[in-house]
Formats: structure tokens, sequence, C-alpha cells
């Protein structure tokens, strides 16, 4: 057994040969997300989605890291006008014909195919959180030092100090002068690369990152990474058999605005207000149809759930 960086065996445990997010399941076979747990959910995003592609004029809607393409699905069938491409690290799933579909490597690695995007919305939600990063812990003097992993059983144990590189981030964007002894930093640097290159395929338009994160004011010092399998929360092992993801700092990712997703979606007329109920005797079906469109929009914007996410947005330059 070799220790090993929990960069590199999470890496391998997810986009490795026979990594986790190969397996045919998919991502909705794990987890459920704002984009494919509960159709309702992923119908109310897609249609803010739109209105902001319209607000925004593009006409190209990339879904990176977009699973089985549920949400892709979602915005051919309310904006079919729209060209739609997914990505993801698996080959085309079945998809109605008109959706484009680029296979990527992962984690951090972008295809070479994504390229010169212009009038397009680039939509990634809950990827950045599942692009591995080195992680750090303060030892028992005071040094941030890299943590190491058994990749068979999720054994840790301390290795190196941590790299220049991380303690340059670090110092820009998670100060450890305050940490104590085992204290943890998620280094993001590996997170803002890949943004930055995400950004660099786009001529034109603008980019979304969404996941669950934290900025300057609230870093997590107890660490966030943590696995999924099955639907359940479990504890993150390096060997394939489950997600492993850790939350964002989202406020090192280059953005021009940084904003919670219930603030993001107010914007895009998602409100979640109960119709009347003058509704219901009127027009019965008319009413049930929009009592489930404001549960799934309070779904989307609830306070400690998804209306927590945050969304960076930056323009293509
Ligand atoms: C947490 S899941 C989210 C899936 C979907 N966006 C959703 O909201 O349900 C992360 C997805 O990102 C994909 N992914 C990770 N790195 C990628 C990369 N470099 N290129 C494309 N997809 C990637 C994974 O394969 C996985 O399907």
């Amino acid at each position: 057994m070799t220790w090993t960086s929990w960069q590199q065996a999470w890496d391998r445990a997810l986009y490795g040969e026979s990594g986790f997010y190969r397996q045919a399941a998919g991502p909705a076979g794990h987890f459920s997300t704002a984009t494919q747990g509960v159709p309702q959910i992923g119908e109310q995003l897609a249609r803010a989605l739109l209105t902001l592609m319209s607000r925004e004029s593009v006409d190209t809607f990339v879904d990176m890291g977009c699973g089985r393409g549920e949400l892709l699905e979602q915005i051919h069938r309310l904006g079919p006008h729209i060209h739609c491409i997914g990505v993801d690290i698996v080959s085309r799933p079945q998809l109605s014909k008109p959706i484009d579909w680029v296979q990527s490597p992962g984690g951090g690695q972008l295809p070479q195919a994504l390229d010169g995007l212009s009038d397009t919305l680039v939509f990634a939600n809950e990827w950045l959180d599942v692009v591995p990063c080195p992680i750090a812990e303060v030892d028992e003097d005071g040094e941030l030092r890299e943590v190491l992993v058994n990749p068979s059983t999720g054994d840790e144990r301390l290795g190196d100090p941590a790299s220049d590189i991380s303690r340059q981030w670090c110092r820009l964007f998670w100060p450890t002068d305050r940490l104590e002894t085992g204290d943890r930093v998620e280094i993001g640097q590996t997170r803002d690369l890949a943004w930055e290159d995400l950004l660099s395929r786009v001529v034109s338009g603008l980019a979304i990152a969404v996941d669950y994160g934290h900025t300057t004011d609230s870093r997590p010092v107890a660490g966030t990474l943590t696995g999924f399998k099955q639907g359940r929360q479990v504890v993150p092992v390096p060997d394939g058999s489950c997600d492993l993801t850790a939350h964002v700092a989202m406020d090192s990712l280059r953005h021009d605005e940084l904003m919670d997703q219930r603030a993001a979606l107010r914007q895009l007329g998602v409100s979640g207000q109960i119709p009347p109920h003058d509704l219901a005797r009127v027009n019965p079906t008319a009413y049930l149809h929009a009592l489930s469109n404001a549960s799934a929009a309070a779904a989307l914007t609830a306070r400690g759930g998804l209306g927590d996410f945050l969304w960076a947005v930056s323009h293509a330059r």
C-alpha cells in the first residue's frame, strides 16, 4: 500500500479507468441535485436559465459536467431553438437527437474539442466540488502539511509541508495564521485553474459555476471532504466505490458576480409564490400546476438547502 496525496487518489477514484463517475448509474444513481432529483425542480431551473439566455442574447447552452443530460433535456424541451451541448466523461447517453455531446477526460481537465464557444451560456452545476484538490492540515508545530490517504481504506496521515503553490493560494484566499492544530484547508487552486480553463473556451457569452461553497468569511476549518453512495453520506474512501466531494471556495474563482441561488433565481423570476385560492375554484388543473411550480421554486431557493448554493458568474471578455 502506498500513501497517496488526496488530490491524486481522488482523481483516480472518480475518473480513473473504473472510476466512480464511469458507472452506468451516473450521478443520479447516488444523489440528487437541482437538475435531476425531481423533474419539476429541473424544469423550474431550465425555465430560469432560458430567461437568462434570452436576456443575454445567447443561443447555445453548454452543460458542463452534465451527468446523463437531465437538464439538457429540459432545456431542449422548453427551448427547442437553443443549441444544447452536454459535456461529461462518459460517451453520449441516449438523448434527444439535436443535443450535442463532448466527452471529457474528467476532474480539472477539459476536452480540446470544447472551444471557441460564442453566444453561449456555460452552466456548471456541482462540477467544481468534484474537481480534486490538495488537502492540508495544521500539525502540532503549527506547520501546514499535506494530508495523505490510503486509497483502499481511507486512513490518513500527514505528509510533507504543503507546497509553495498551495501556500501561496492560502495567503490569498485562506489565511492560516489563526488556524489551530488539526484544522484543515481544502486548497482551491485546482478548481480556480479548471474554471479559468473553462472560461478561456468562451468567446462570447457567460459562464456560471453553481456549487455548495464558502467565502473568505465562512471557511470551514474542520474540512468538508465527504463521500456519497446510493443516496447516503459515507466516509470518503478513494477506491472508486463512492462519490468524493468537498465544498468550493467560490470567491477565489474568477467572477463578475457572486450571489446565492436564492438571489440569482429571484432575479430570473423564480418566486415560489403560492397561487391564489380562487384559481382552485375557477381552474383546478391550472391551480394544481401552479402549486407544483411554486413548490419546486421554493425547493430551489430554500434557506438551508439549494437556495444557499453560490453562483459565480463570469462574462466573456
Ligand atoms: C456532482 S455531479 C453533477 C452532475 C450534474 N451537473 C447535476 O447537477 O446533477 C458531477 C459531474 O461532473 C462530471 N465531471 C467531472 N469532471 C468533469 C470534466 N472535467 N469534464 C466533464 N465532466 C466532468 C462528473 O462525471 C459528474 O457527472
